[in-house]
């Protein structure tokens, strides 16, 4: 059960968020690097060439891309080195918080290897789709560590919501995970590989789509379930409107996803999509959130003064 802590300190929620957009950006150039079809722009890893760690003119523009994308990798691990640090500065201690910025930080050379593992095997579809469910995972993480440092509660109070209600968001978030990965599927069985000679998963992109979209229809009636569910439940304003968010985000996600897909996959269409779901994944991170049940904060967080702490408690 999470705990709720003081609201922290602005760098605590700088570096929060700064974290959150680090990795959706990540994601979003290494969909550009991908749609470009740069993927093999650096043709081998940790060096851009056998001869060169860094990228020169013969490369071309792929090679610009791919090992500028590369260079992001810093820009992410600054930003997480900075919310382990801010973390770690942070009074009293917050436990939860180090655990989160810890998964971030090493999140970070975990995505680096498992890239540099795609370039090495010609862009694997099922190492491109894990390097991107990687992303969005610690975009969730992220998510949380942002919760967490908020206060634990967004939201203004409310009554806990009934299990059954948790129940059916927790439900709710399995199915987008899986809506998630089914996409990272159809894209591996399509044609923007990364590179013209790069390997497919071999499967029917007609029929991966189907079921990838068949997923969403789960999806989005289970959302539209958690939204009359909270109404009903007299659940927490917070978790009516994150389910509000999540139900928007896949209505529009679901149209891109449509439209691109009815439109031979225009390259801005489907990074357009890539954003839809690390928004989707963001959405649901935070529906989940709203309804998990909040312990007291311990003695010595309490003792920072919160308002959002005492907010937390009376609404048990
Ligand atoms: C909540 C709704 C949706 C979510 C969260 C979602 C998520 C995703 C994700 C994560 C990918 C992989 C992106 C990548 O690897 O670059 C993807 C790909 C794809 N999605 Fe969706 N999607 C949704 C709805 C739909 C719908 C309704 C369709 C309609 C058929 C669709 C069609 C596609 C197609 C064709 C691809 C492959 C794009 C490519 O080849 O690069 N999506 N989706």
């Amino acid at each position: 059960m999470p705990t709720a802590p003081a609201p922290r300190s602005r760098a605590l929620h700088c570096v929060a968020v700064a974290s959150v957009l680090a990795n959706i950006g990540i994601v979003l150039t290494g969909g550009a690097v991908r749609l470009t079809g740069s993927g093999l722009g650096c043709p081998t890893w940790p060096r851009c060439t056998d001869q060169s760690y860094v990228v020169h003119g013969a490369l071309g523009w792929h090679g610009v891309i791919e090992f500028g994308n590369r260079m992001l990798t810093f820009v992410l691990a600054a930003v997480a080195l900075a919310t382990v640090l801010v973390v770690w500065r942070a009074r009293p201690r917050d436990l939860v918080a180090r655990v989160l910025a810890v998964v971030l930080a090493v999140g970070v050379p975990a995505q680096a290897v498992l890239g540099g593992l795609t370039v090495l095997t010609d862009l694997n579809p099922w190492l491109v789709a894990l390097h991107l469910m990687l992303s969005l995972a610690m975009i969730a993480v992220a998510v949380r560590l942002l919760h967490h440092v908020r206060g634990g509660a967004p939201s203004p109070p409310g009554p806990s919501p009934h299990p059954a209600v948790r129940w059916l968001v927790l439900a709710t978030y399995a199915v987008t995970w899986m809506v998630v990965y089914l996409g990272t599927i159809v894209t591996g069985s399509g044609p923007h590989a990364g590179d013209v000679d790069s390997p497919r998963n071999g499967l029917n992109p007609v029929g991966v789509s189907q079921l990838h979209a068949d997923a969403v229809f789960v999806l989005v009636g289970l959302t539209i379930g958690v939204l009359v569910a909270v109404h009903i439940a007299a659940a927490p304003a917070g978790a009516v409107r994150a389910a509000r968010w999540l139900l928007a985000v896949e209505l529009v996600q679901g149209l891109v996803g449509v439209v691109q897909y009815a439109t031979d996959l225009p390259i801005v269409l489907v990074e357009l999509h890539l954003l839809g779901a690390c928004a989707t994944v963001v959405a649901a991170t935070a529906l989940v959130l709203s309804v998990s049940p909040v312990r007291p904060a311990r003695r010595g967080q309490r003792s920072s003064g919160s308002t959002a702490t005492a907010r937390n408690s009376s609404a048990r």
